[in-house]
């Protein structure tokens, strides 16, 4: 099984490089377009599709094809290929992308449960080298992408090989292995459902205390995917003191602003569950001061995406009814931090690449800071 792998990996290489080597002689950005766009999947991204693109520079369909095959191929070989490519005539090129397409369907491509079954059945073998274990896990965090594959995943044994691995002494391992479960379970109640119920949110969450920045930041990503809009996985998440985890990292000036994003990105998710829920009870957890206090301090970070982020998360938390605008002003210094915000948006708005940002974000801090004043109106009346 695996040497068939091998061999078709190696015609997918050469295939993305035929379809690079070709972009570029013709029209680079109008033919890679539309590579992009056949190799992408369908549908449109998600507010955390885009938060985990963002954050991991970019992690793409074409890109991990690549590097999928490439970690498959003789690095002797596709040079040679390239190098062939280079000098062929348009005419030839095109010949060639025939013969290779031909081949595809000679080959009959595994299907991607069959390319499951080759990783998660590597995962499951105890003398299975460190390398291959990695680029195993590597080929899952791809293959469970499209919704079909990651909703089959468990039926083949992979979450209970990949939860395993959550074990695993290597860093590096356990890293990937919380990827995948986040990328599994993003936006699929399915296999959300199956994850908790495997009882796995406690160690991603022991995780998110890692030294590695790296490791954190793909637990705090797995543990959002996993109980985003998932009211039990909440419930499951509070009894495991995630409450006091999101306020322990956003209250830590020196944490890597990775993961202050992710865990103020989670935060105004889970109060916005909050205001949805419609329920008069709200967690007292939203009105602790320290948290309150964190989170607007974060909108003078020098990192102008978490800036932002902090400011939607603080408009989240003035929605509520138990949060008080006077702490927010005398404690947090909510006034000040808006003034700050404001001056510092109009210098940026000078800057034509910062311009729409600025505006944007300027528009966002204005509301924050109507109703806030409305608040604050409001609870100085009650008191008088
Ligand atoms: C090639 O790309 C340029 C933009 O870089 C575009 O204006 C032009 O229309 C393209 N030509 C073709 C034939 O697609
Ligand atoms: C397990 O991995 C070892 C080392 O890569 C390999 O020799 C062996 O064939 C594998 N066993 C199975 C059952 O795949
Ligand atoms: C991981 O290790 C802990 C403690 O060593 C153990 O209790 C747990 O069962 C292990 N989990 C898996 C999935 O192997
Ligand atoms: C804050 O984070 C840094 C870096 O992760 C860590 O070394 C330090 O112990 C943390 N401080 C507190 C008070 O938790």
């Amino acid at each position: 099984m695996r040497r068939r792998a091998i061999s078709i990996s190696i015609t997918a290489a050469l295939l993305v490089f035929l379809a690079v080597a070709v972009a570029e002689r013709e029209n680079k950005t109008a033919s890679l377009g539309a590579f992009w766009s056949s190799a992408k999947e369908e549908g449109s991204a998600t507010v955390q599709e885009e938060e985990e693109r963002h954050l991991d520079g970019g992690f793409s369909t074409l890109e991990g094809m690549l590097q999928w095959s490439i970690g498959h191929s003789d690095p002797k070989k596709l040079k040679e290929a390239a190098l062939d490519i280079d000098r062929l005539s348009a005419e030839e090129l095109k010949q060639r992308q025939m013969e290779i397409k031909e081949l595809m369907e000679k080959l009959k491509m595994p299907s991607d449960a069959e390319l499951m079954k080759i990783s998660i059945n590597d995962l499951n073998n105890l003398s299975l080298s460190l390398d291959d274990r990695r680029r195993a896990l590597q080929e899952l965090l791809i293959l469970v992408e499209p919704i079909d594959n990651a909703n089959e995943l468990h039926k083949l044994g992979g979450l209970t090989a990949v939860i395993k691995d959550l074990n695993n002494s290597n860093t590096e391992i356990r890293t990937i292995s919380a990827w995948i479960l986040g990328k599994a379970s993003q936006n699929n109640p399915f296999v959300q459902n199956q994850i908790l119920e495997l009882g796995t949110l406690a160690k991603l969450m022991e995780m998110a205390h890692s030294e590695c920045v790296e490791e954190a930041t793909k637990a705090l990503y797995a543990i959002s995917a996993l109980i985003r809009n998932n009211l039990e996985g909440q419930q499951l998440f509070y009894k495991e003191a995630g409450d006091l985890m999101l306020q322990t990292i956003l209250s830590n000036s020196s944490i890597d602003i990775r993961l202050h994003r992710k865990s103020i990105f989670l935060l105004a998710d889970l109060v916005e569950c909050q205001l949805q829920s419609g329920s008069d009870v709200e967690l007292p957890f939203f009105s602790n001061h320290i948290l309150l206090k964190s989170v607007v301090d974060l909108m003078a970070s020098a990192d102008l995406d978490l800036q932002e982020k902090a400011l939607y998360a603080v408009k989240r938390l003035l929605m509520l009814r138990s949060t008080d605008a006077l702490v927010l002003k005398e404690i947090c210094e909510l006034d000040l931090a808006l003034g700050r915000m404001k001056q510092q948006l109009q210098q940026l708005t000078l800057d034509d690449n910062f311009k729409e940002f600025a505006v944007d974000t300027e528009n966002l801090r204005k509301e924050v800071e109507l109703i806030f004043l409305g608040k604050l109106e409001k609870a100085k009346q009650a008191s008088t």
